[in-house]
Parts: C-alpha cells; structure tokens; sequence
C-alpha cells in the first residue's frame, strides 16, 4: 500500500483562553493592526423581520469593553433592516503570514442586539474622518440612485466651499453610531495544515459561559 506523504496534517489549540472574549477580541485585533491591512473592517449581516438577510462590510470604528461601534448613513438598507429587527451578525476575518511562512488564520464571529448611540458618545469618530469622508456625508445619499457628473459637481462645489472656510463640514443629521451589544461571540483559529479550533462564549444573565465546538 503507498504511504500517504506529501501532506500534513494536525489540529490547532487556541491557548489561554481567557474567561471575557472581549480580552480574547482584543487581543486578536490587536496582534491583527500591526501586520494586516483591513483589521477593521468587518462584515455585518442584518435581516428584515421576514429574514431576508443582507450582508457588507463596515468600519469598526470603536471597541469598547462590551460592544462594537460602527458608523453609517442611517438612510440606508442596513439601518432600515437594523431598526425592523436588530438582531445582528458581525464576521470579522484576520490572515496574516507567521513564523515560517505559514498562514495563521483567525475568524471572530459575533451575534446581539445593535442600537443607536447618543451623539455626544461618538461625535469626536466623525470629526476624525478625513476630508473626503466628510465630503461624502454630504454628497452621497447611501444606496440611491446618483448621476456621477452630479456627483461630481456637488462634491466640487461642496470642496471649494470648505477651501475656502465657508463650510465646516459638521456631521450631518442622517450619520449615526450604532452599537452591538453581543450574547454569542466565537473564535476560530488555525495555522497551516491543521484542523482549526473553535472556542464559543454565550452570554447568559450578564455572565459569559465558554465552551470549545468542533470546526
Ligand atoms: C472596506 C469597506 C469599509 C466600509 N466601511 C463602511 C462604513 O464604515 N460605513 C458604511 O456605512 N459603509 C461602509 N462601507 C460601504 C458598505 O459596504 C456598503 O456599501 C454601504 O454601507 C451600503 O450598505 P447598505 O446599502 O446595505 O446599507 C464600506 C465598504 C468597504 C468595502
């Protein structure tokens, strides 16, 4: 019988699980800034009361110690669907090349309820934005039809108007924070040729419980 060679197998073990996943997020996330370009960035899954889903990728703009931060155009798909039924998902996926050259891949996946924040929790995310953000705040009417010459136009005068200290570029009404407050976050985790490991925590009355699923 010929021996199987060529191929490598094994399975990976997520050590020192802690007993709060946010230390395990953030401790992820942030191994993640340093070397992996689009670390935050995640990909969020709403759905109509009906479970019509529909998935993007967004910003995380803000970790906090018990929820994740985005920011949008509250006149998009994303928000109608998240204020008929704001039950939603964030996926977030980390690959980055280690030690010899293998990939260590890292997926965090995160299920709860999403509400809007006050604006005086988050204002200082959009003043942050840089130029051409802001600019879009103003221009673009997320998910509607446009004419780009419009656009452009609108955007031009829009730029000149800020040039020249006429506009200020202050966060218009329809852009708003919203923040996930998870019960289920999960972690999956392998490097090169192993079977992946998965750790899942529930949150139940305000306690997190852990347990290891298979992959
Ligand atoms: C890498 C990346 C980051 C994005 N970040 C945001 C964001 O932070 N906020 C946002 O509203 N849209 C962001 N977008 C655009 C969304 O993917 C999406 O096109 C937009 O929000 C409209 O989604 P909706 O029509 O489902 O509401 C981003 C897109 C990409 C590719």
């Amino acid at each position: 019988m010929m021996k199987g060679k060529t191929e490598d197998s094994g399975i990976f073990k997520i050590r020192n699980i802690p007993e709060n996943p946010f230390l395990l997020f953030s401790k992820w996330y942030q191994e993640n800034q340093v070397k992996n370009i689009g670390t935050n960035v995640l990909c969020l899954s709403t759905a109509t009361k009906d479970g019509k889903v529909s998935a993007r990728n967004v910003v995380l703009r803000r970790l906090d110690e018990d929820g994740f931060v985005i920011m949008t155009d509250c006149r998009s798909k994303k928000v109608a669907e998240m204020r008929e039924n704001p039950y939603v998902a964030m996926t977030f996926l980390w690959v980055q090349e280690v030690n010899d050259g293998d990939l260590q891949v890292r997926q965090a996946r995160a299920e709860g309820i999403i509400k809007e924040l006050p604006i005086d929790d988050w204002i200082d995310i959009y003043d942050r934005e840089p130029l051409y953000c802001k600019i879009r705040a103003y221009v673009c009417h997320q998910g509607q039809n446009v004419e780009w010459d419009d656009l452009k136009e609108h955007h031009d005068e829009l730029h000149n108007l800020f040039v020249e200290g006429s506009h200020t570029l202050e966060r218009p009404d329809h852009v708003r924070a919203f923040k996930m407050d998870p019960s289920m976050i999960e972690f999956y985790e392998t490097e090169g040729d192993q079977i992946a490991d998965r750790v899942m925590y529930l949150k139940e009355e305000d306690e997190w419980r852990m347990t290891r699923i298979a992959a």
